[in-house]
């Protein structure tokens, strides 16, 4: 009997040391933990910090993720002026205000006297394509009712002294302050709404076009004082490219991340190569810009996201081809802007622009 009793004390001992051993490797079973410690007593232990998520349910289930990020922006690579930011870039903290070159000089009695204003985005580096705007269409500058400059961004210091002896020299470059490059695009135009409204208030219309662009401005004035045209308010007239969408793919020259714009087609915008816009437009654009997503497309932002907005109207006219074309004399004469010009390519369509043998059909 004594035995049996001693084996089974040492079964219960046992069976007690296995259970207290399994009672030590279970996590605590829900014990009341302590009460928090109040707010107003010293820094709490880290150690009871790290261990105080709620109590464990009783099925298992991972440890609820850390709340997924909000899509963090896209390594942003040649986004725009301020990558690497988490929220989207809002326009008012990249655009700077003011122009370090202004020349007011160039809109005469504040835009009073002329039919059409022509600016023309351009390049520290794009010389020679200046020259041939100003060797051919640009001619059409010395009428008192017609105004030509070009407008550019800051230049890299080594490009600065030939700028400013083409500046001395001709005194048609307006130079914004924002830092001249592909991704700032859209604060040239920017800049360019704003040296209109501040030097040239009063000039009802104007047209936005680049450096290789083959301009016909006989043909763009008829285009903007015809009947249906000379009064219009509030108004964009160009290519017009409806339902576009956002490159989403990172490798796109055009790609624009969901932060810059949330929506999955663009508003129908008129492409940058060139358009024309009546004055009433552009203070209009230029109080919308400043809270708005930085878009670096520069026509999509402003003829599509902008206009948009503010009711602004965008007509498709055909004259607008901004793209190459077969440089016949009629296809030149009938156009108004025509694309991807280079420098001798200028001379050609000029020629073509004046030749009066040519008869063509309208
Ligand atoms: C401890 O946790 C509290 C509440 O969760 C938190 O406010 C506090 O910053 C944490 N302290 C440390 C040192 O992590
Ligand atoms: C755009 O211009 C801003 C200044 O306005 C400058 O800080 C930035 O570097 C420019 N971006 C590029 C890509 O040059
Ligand atoms: C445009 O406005 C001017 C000045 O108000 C007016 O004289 C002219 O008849 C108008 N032209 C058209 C086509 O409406």
């Amino acid at each position: 009997m004594g035995a049996v009793r001693r084996s089974h004390v040492a079964a219960l001992g046992a069976v007690g040391a296995l259970v207290l051993l399994l009672l030590a490797r279970l996590p605590p079973p829900a014990r009341p933990r302590p009460p928090p410690a109040p707010a107003s007593t010293a820094a709490p232990s880290t150690t009871t910090n790290r261990t105080a998520p709620p109590p464990a349910p009783l099925v298992h289930t991972p440890p609820p993720s850390p709340k997924p990020a909000p899509a963090p922006a896209p390594a942003p690579a040649p986004l725009g002026p301020k990558p690497a930011q988490p929220g989207p870039v809002i326009t008012n903290d990249v655009y700077v205000a003011g122009h370090e070159k202004p020349h007011p000089e160039l809109c005469p009695a504040l835009g009073g006297r002329l039919r059409l204003l022509m600016l023309v985005t351009s390049a520290p580096s794009h010389a020679a394509a200046r020259d041939a705007v100003r060797l051919t269409w640009g001619h059409y500058a010395a009428r008192a009712d017609v105004a030509l400059a070009f407008v550019l961004g800051v230049p890299p210091d080594k490009m600065r002294p030939a700028v400013d002896a083409e500046d001395a020299l001709y005194g048609d470059i307006i130079i914004g302050r924002f830092m001249d490059s592909y991704s700032n695009l859209t604060l040239k135009t920017l800049s360019m709404l704003e040296w209109v409204d501040t030097y040239c208030p009063r000039v009802p219309k104007i047209l936005k076009t680049d450096d290789d662009m083959f301009i016909n401005v006989p043909k763009l004035l008829d285009f903007a004082s015809a009947p249906s045209r000379v009064n219009a308010t509030k108004t964009i007239w160009g290519k017009v490219v409806k339902k576009s969408l956002p490159k989403r793919t990172t490798r796109s020259k055009y790609y624009v991340s969901p932060l810059q714009f949330p929506g999955k087609v663009f508003p129908d915008f008129a492409t940058g190569p060139a358009y024309l816009m009546t004055a009433d437009a552009i203070r209009m654009l230029l109080a919308a810009a400043p809270s708005e997503r930085y878009l670096r497309l520069e026509d999509v932002f402003v003829t599509g996201v902008l206009a948009n907005k503010l009711g602004i109207k965008r007509q498709h006219a055909p004259e607008f081809y901004n793209k190459k074309v077969a440089a016949h004399p009629c296809a030149v004469q009938r156009g108004v802007a025509i694309h991807m010009v280079r420098y001798h390519e200028q001379f050609d369509l000029w020629r073509k622009l004046l030749d009066g043998k040519t008869k063509c059909a309208s």
